[in-house]
């Protein structure tokens, strides 16, 4: 198992955003394109690999599995294919650290292998719910063992004759439609997945970009099992949910403007920018071209007053990982912000309802939380100590809100900003963040 060192962000108050910045490549554009790079027949060139531990992550479970796989370099990754069946058994657990993606797409990949394997993770990852992927799948035939908790490690017992289903999906999950999906690659007949709500559709994209027939109709993706995928190149793009800090940062410093490039807008990602804009948001969408079956544009944000509102609820699988972010937006709009049918948030990297909370009372704010979301009227904010609970977006958040704040907030617990943000330090100072 990884252990990670502590690490603390040190963030001086006030100040404002400015440049022109290019954020990461997209974390879960980046799984995707070693997973199915992976199991393709030829060469799968990537460009704007994520180089984040979650997606190395994914990267080395590979490996580990015998595919050569070159890089990364500077984003520059080489997967050469091993078809659909040529994955080996891995001499030991794959451990995948902190990443609910590699976890949950993996075991639908894996468990229609001929061979045994198990998935291990870090202290948060063994703690998150597996049984949303390992019920789905035991449906279809396969063997899989969790703790009595439900949690990881996974065991994935191989050789297993899967069959296609019919899922209706309990939870609105990215994750969970894609490990379904996954494993109906490897299963007789059909598998189709029905969402409750629009998520994140990367993989069907990507499927479809290497020539797997599949089809999709409103809320429902189906695909026969036993075809062939053929290797493509991938530019990833820059992930929207990292920009999301700097779309915050930048609206709520006075004086603030910033361009983020080549940001991904995937219109099941872009729930931030809509919410961001009924708050009061001045953003604008430049640019939009497609890139590899992804939709792209270059973000300009500048800074404005932003309101409270209340969130609708159909925006919420379409931001979920961009709340931190928005929870700081709200403590510095002016009256109140209401999000409510959010409860996924709370098994997340950590509980991202009661960790905002806490850290945004520490800072003065009225910020109360609720089952399935939160309650927050805007206000002036000091500063104070944080604990992000190793969760790297809870870090970024509370970094950017020092932009506001009218003392130095201290945040402990940072380390894990490198699983989806390598360089955020460098990139934040280099755009005014006064971060230590
Ligand atoms: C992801 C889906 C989301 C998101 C996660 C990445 C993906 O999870 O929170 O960071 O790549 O499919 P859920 O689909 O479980 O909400």
């Amino acid at each position: 198992m990884v252990t990670v060192p502590r690490q603390q962000f040190v963030v001086r108050p006030g100040g404002s955003l400015s440049g022109r910045i290019r954020v990461p490549g997209d974390k879960s554009i980046s799984h995707r394109s070693i997973m199915l790079g992976s199991i393709a027949e030829g060469t799968t060139r990537i460009t704007g690999f994520l180089e984040g531990e979650d997606s190395l992550a994914t990267l080395k479970a590979f490996r580990a599995m015998g595919v050569q796989i070159e890089g990364p370099d500077n984003g520059e990754v080489v997967v050469h294919g091993v078809g659909m069946h040529g994955l080996s058994a891995p001499d030991d657990s794959l451990d995948l650290g902190n990443s609910g993606t590699s976890m949950r797409l993996l075991s639908g990949l894996l468990a229609g292998q001929a061979f045994d394997v198990e998935l291990v993770g870090d202290d948060s990852l063994t703690g998150r719910p597996m049984r949303r992927v390992t019920e789905p799948l035991m449906q279809m035939n396969a063997r899989i063992e969790t703790t009595e908790q439900g949690t990881a490690p996974l065991r994935i017992h191989g050789g297993q004759s899967l069959t296609g289903f019919d899922y209706d999906m309990p939870v609105a999950s990215a994750q969970v439609k894609s490990c379904v999906l996954l494993a109906g690659l490897y299963a007789s007949g059909q598998t189709c997945v029905h969402e409750p709500a629009p998520t994140r559709d990367h993989t069907e994209r990507m499927l479809a970009g290497m020539g797997y027939p599949l089809e999709r109709q409103d809320a429902r993706a189906c695909l026969h099992g036993g075809g062939r995928l053929q290797a493509t190149g991938i530019d990833v793009p820059a992930d929207i949910s990292s920009a999301a800090f700097f779309l915050v940062g930048a609206s709520i410093a006075p004086g603030s403007e910033l361009l983020l490039e080549h940001v991904g807008i995937n219109p099941t990602r872009t729930g931030v920018l809509g919410i961001l804009q009924r708050m009061g948001a001045d953003i604008e969408i430049l640019d939009r071209r497609e890139v590899g079956g992804e939709p792209v544009a270059d973000l300009r944000v500048r800074s404005a007053p932003l309101h409270g509102i209340e969130i609708p609820e159909a925006l919420v699988p379409l931001a979920i990982d961009e709340f931190p972010a928005i929870f700081v937006a709200a403590a510095c709009a002016s009256g109140r912000t209401v999000l409510t049918g959010a409860k996924e948030l709370r098994v997340k990297e950590s509980d991202r309802i009661q960790v905002m909370a806490d850290g945004l009372q520490t800072l003065g704010i009225q910020a109360q939380p609720t089952l399935d979301g939160m309650v927050i009227e805007g206000g002036p904010m000091g500063g104070g100590r944080i604990d992000s609970h190793g969760d790297h977006r809870i870090a970024m958040s509370f970094a950017m809100a020092a932009l506001r704040a009218a003392d130095i907030i201290t945040i402990d617990d940072c380390a894990n900003v490198g699983t989806s943000f390598p360089g955020f330090v460098e990139l934040a100072t280099g755009t005014g963040l006064e971060l230590e």
